[in-house]
């Protein structure tokens, strides 16, 4: 079913009607990709939590299904994630898909208990489609510690036994289990490491290969305290032995630097490959977006990667190959010199805003990519050469009345030290997202355009060569 309102994405996932937040439970399971989500489906800002859910097969074009959790008598239902329980270790039936959440109780957080929110866990043995929670719940109780939540669990072979990673309000809680219901307390992380700017929330910790060697991946989301303000996640890199996580750098690094990437984690059951999806919005103004009947919607899903500059290692994240599905006509130019602008509008022939623009250039000189319209509503991505740094300027995006830290310009540096820029942008109708550097620098960022963004120019003013430029008009995910 096609939804065409002002500002409703059309290859990002929303929910048809009210309000969205984290995804939650992302797994993969008998050919099908699910996205549960913190959903309120009463209205259009946060309230009660429930789990809403949505399918796919390729994460990209999403189908909507019915409420998976709704809250109860120990609350409602919070983040967290969900494993394929392959070994039937919790008895719930072989390739059972587990839950495992927070349960967060408004009456206790009412009387100030500090003891509000535990962990809970459910299951589905009919592919996600009803669930039903474990009469022992909670499966941890709050040991006095009022932030306490986003279980994000995985299976950790080599002491055969389920690793919970929790965030407990400045750090991170390791657990430990061998059937999902009974739990230990193994280690805290990050009292003193990472940015320490707001509550830490939403974790992750999983493996990638580089260089031969296993790499642990240790996710933290923070709001606020991002390096453009509000929520973002930061990530650490170390070893991870069952028991404890050692960091190998002191460096606090981040995964997207644009303000629109929260709550991001990655899904079970994938693999080798580790792949990475957010809410596309920032808790400084998810409340109040202009969208109607919805909020929020979800970023693309992103395929992790790890790459050495100098003595540090950095996390890259590049869309998936599966968003190829929706390429359709375009244009490609080869050595283009750009001085002032090029209004390449007439060429681009786009009248949805939706596209990709994958482009090779040198570090030389200033230069940027303008989407526009014929409001005059405008919205800049380039690199600032004297600062070594990309941005996203969306001060004249369109509306950005609705919260006074919205319309602004976000930078992030640049990590690679070559002189070649490679850059892919993705544009949907009401959203960004950079790669710059095959992944090394990210940034999402919403924004609101009164009209589609359907003119496309680049501008550099002390001159610059576009070695290769390929633009691709994008189909929508739902047709
Ligand atoms: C992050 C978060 C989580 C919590 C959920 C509540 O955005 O605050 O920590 O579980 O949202 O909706």
């Amino acid at each position: 079913q096609e939804l065409r309102e002002q500002y409703r994405p059309q290859f990002h996932f929303t929910p048809k009607a009210n309000w969205m937040n984290d995804p939650n439970g992302m797994v993969y399971h008998h050919g099908i990709y699910h996205l549960f989500f913190q959903y309120y489906p009463h209205d259009k800002v946060w309230g009660p939590m429930h789990w809403g859910h949505a399918t796919s097969k390729d994460m990209i074009s999403w189908e909507e299904q019915p409420i998976a959790l709704y809250p109860d008598t120990l609350g409602y239902i919070f983040s967290g994630s969900a494993v394929v329980d392959k070994a039937n270790t919790a008895g719930f039936g072989k390739d059972a898909l587990v839950a495992i959440f927070t349960h967060h109780d408004p009456v206790q957080e009412k009387q100030k208990t500090g003891r509000h929110e535990t962990q809970s866990i459910a299951y589905s043995l009919d592919d996600g489609k009803t669930w039903t929670k474990y009469e022992g719940n909670p499966v941890i109780e709050n040991p006095g510690i009022s932030d306490f939540r986003d279980p994000k669990v995985r299976w950790f072979e080599p002491q055969k036994k389920w690793i919970m990673t929790l965030a407990t309000k400045d750090r991170i809680t390791f657990y430990s289990s061998p059937n999902l219901k009974s739990w230990t307390r193994e280690s805290d992380f990050g009292a003193k490491e990472g940015g320490h700017g707001g509550v830490w929330e939403c974790p992750d910790l999983f493996p990638i290969m580089h260089a031969g060697r296993q790499i642990w991946v240790l996710i933290v989301n923070i709001n606020p305290g991002g390096p453009n303000k509000g929520s973002a996640g930061q990530y650490f890199l170390g070893d991870f032995d069952g028991k404890t996580f050692t960091p190998n750098s002191k460096e606090t690094k981040w995964l997207d630097f644009g303000t629109d990437n929260y709550a991001a984690v990655t899904f079970a059951n994938t693999g080798s490959r580790q792949i990475l999806l957010g809410w596309m919005s920032n808790w400084q103004y998810a409340n109040v977006v202009p969208t109607d009947p919805w909020r929020s919607a979800m970023t693309i899903a992103r395929e992790l990667g790890l790459k050495t500059v100098g003595k540090e290692i950095y996390l890259t994240s590049l869309t998936v190959k599966e968003l190829d599905v929706l390429n359709s006509t375009g244009f490609s130019l080869n050595r283009v010199k750009v001085k002032g602008q090029l209004d390449l509008t007439e060429k681009a022939k786009n009248k949805t805003g939706l596209f990709r623009i994958d482009l090779k250039t040198k570090n030389t000189a200033d230069f940027s990519i303008v989407l526009a319209n014929e409001v005059g509503n405008e919205l800049m991505v380039g690199y600032d050469k004297a600062a070594n740094q990309y941005y996203i300027d969306r001060t004249n995006s369109g509306k950005t009345d609705f919260e006074k830290g919205f319309g602004k310009k976000h930078i992030a540096p640049r990590f690679a030290t070559g002189s070649d820029i490679p850059l892919t942008l993705i544009g949907d109708v009401a959203s960004v997202e950079l790669f710059a550097d095959n992944g090394l620098t990210v940034m999402t960022d919403i924004f609101f355009p009164e009209k589609p963004m359907s003119k496309l120019s680049i501008k550099s003013v002390s001159g610059i060569t576009m070695d290769h430029l390929k633009y691709t008009i994008l189909k929508p995910s739902v047709e």
